[in-house]
């Protein structure tokens, strides 16, 4: 009887660890220890702040496009990007060296500067919302 109750609520915390989302995942990557707290709103102010780089107004959805459920188009060579949210690419953050290397890329190109991890955690927090 024992082992039935154990095999079962092993089955349940299986399936919970399975239904978080690779978005999920990557706040971990960012957080190994817990120590950071990530918030959606600052994240979500982070995404839509407007920056002058090189007397050029940038911000993130310059490329990414204001509905984060359509395809964007990157600023500068007209190219189609896929949906930034996971609710319909599920292609989204599912591999942690893809995300490092674009907010690498695209914290520096929209801020002039690389984000730091506390920033990061708040800008996926806001994005695992879609
Ligand atoms: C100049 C155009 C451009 C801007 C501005 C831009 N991005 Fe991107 N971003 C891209 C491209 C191109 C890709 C890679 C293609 C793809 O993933 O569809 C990408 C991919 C990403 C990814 C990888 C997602 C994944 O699936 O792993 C993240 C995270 C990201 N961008 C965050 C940001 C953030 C945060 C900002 C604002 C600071 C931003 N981007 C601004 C062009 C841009």
């Amino acid at each position: 009887m024992n082992k039935i109750l154990i095999f079962v609520v092993a089955i349940l915390f299986s399936s919970i660890a399975l239904a978080t989302t690779p978005i999920d995942q990557r706040m971990a990557d960012y957080n190994p220890d817990g120590n950071l707290i990530f918030d959606a709103k600052r994240g979500e102010d982070l995404w839509n702040q407007k920056r002058m780089v090189d007397g050029k107004q940038r911000d993130c959805n310059a490329c990414h496009g204001k509905d984060l459920t359509q395809p964007g188009e990157h600023v500068k060579s007209g190219k189609v990007i896929k949906p930034m949210a996971y609710s319909v690419n599920k292609e989204r953050f599912t591999k942690l060296k893809k995300v490092k290397k674009w907010f690498k890329r695209n914290c520096k190109w929209t801020y002039g500067r690389e984000c730091t991890t506390q920033e990061k955690g708040d800008l996926l927090k806001y994005l695992s919302q879609f």
